[in-house]
């Protein structure tokens, strides 16, 4: 086992090789997914109270995810050849067995450090059974570069979308590999109150979803339960900065807690998409899970 620290040094030690596509994924990826949230469940025998206590709803077991939970990572293309190349008997520090397994596979260095990183981590949460598993990722081959231009963006009508009646939009993309995966937002609107416009049957992909409601999870629309937090992947200069009250409840949920984002910024790249208001297209990742596990719930449950 690696302590928090000792991930966090590596990760930041690989952030700068990454392609510029990958860089604020990596830490999304690793907050979406911390230690911390696997150590309080597993911190008394009893894991059932535990999820019940800190309130943990949706798939909090990466082990179901482990080929899928990064397919926002442009470097998710390169994940078979990732997995090919980890050796987990490999010996030495977390950074040199990240180092080692990115370069011995044949995926280019720059999106193979961060999938390095994650697999180290999947595998240190999960153990090796995804190792052997067939997966092949169903994603566009294109270039990173094109990809990017297009995170954020708004949506603008072929002539014949135009002709059937679809307009031009600024919108949130919340699954940059689907082309449908977006709905359309009015400035200055909260990321919540856009979504819900949206009545796709997303309660069937989603068990936190509700019918009609929108692809985003939510519970109160309130910063009361933590249900819709979300990865800012790209657009963060479209979102209003962090108030205190969001500041305060984030605090309270733990999900700044993990120590991979820049929490002390204006515009932390997770937020809650229900105090959240974007004044342009944004990009987001919405987690499979959320939970309650601040430093005030962990002291109440885990005092020592
Ligand atoms: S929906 Fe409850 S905190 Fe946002």
């Amino acid at each position: 086992m690696n302590s928090s620290s000792e991930w966090h040094a590596a990760v930041n030690a690989i952030v700068p090789e990454v392609h510029p596509i990958d860089r604020d994924a990596i830490r999304i990826w690793f907050a979406l997914w911390p230690l911390l949230a696997r150590e309080v469940l597993a911190a008394r025998p009893d894991r059932e109270k535990m999820v019940t206590f800190f309130q943990m709803n949706g798939q909090f077991d990466l082990a179901p995810l482990a080929d899928t939970s990064h397919i926002f990572l442009y470097g998710h293309r390169y994940w078979v050849p990732i997995k090919a190349a980890l050796q987990p008997e490999l010996e030495g520090d977390l950074l040199t067995r990240i180092r080692t397994t990115a370069e011995t596979s044949d995926a280019p260095l720059e999106f193979a450090l961060a999938m390095s990183a994650i697999a180290w981590m999947t595998l240190e949460q999960c153990g090796p059974a995804f190792l052997p598993v067939v997966y092949e990722p169903k994603v566009p081959m294109e270039e990173p570069e094109t990809f990017l231009r297009r995170r954020a963006t708004h949506f603008r009508p072929s002539l014949v979308e135009r002709f059937k009646g679809r307009a031009p939009s600024e919108r949130i993309i919340f699954h940059e590999n689907d082309e449908e995966a977006w709905f359309p937002i009015i400035p200055t609107q909260e990321i919540t109150t856009a979504a819900e416009l949206d009545k796709r049957a997303f309660h069937t992909k989603d068990k936190r979803c509700y019918e009609a409601m929108g692809p985003i999870p939510v519970d109160c629309r309130a910063g009361s339960c933590g249900t819709c937090w979300v990865g800012i992947l790209g657009g963060n200069e479209n979102l209003d900065p962090v108030e205190a009250f969001e500041r305060g409840r984030m605090e309270y949920f733990g999900y700044w807690d993990s120590g991979f984002v820049d929490t002390d910024c204006d515009r932390p790249l997770i937020r809650l998409a229900c105090q959240t208001k974007a004044n342009s297209s944004v990009s987001i990742v919405i987690p499979a899970w959320n939970g309650v596990y601040g430093k005030s719930r962990r002291e109440k449950e885990l005092p020592d």
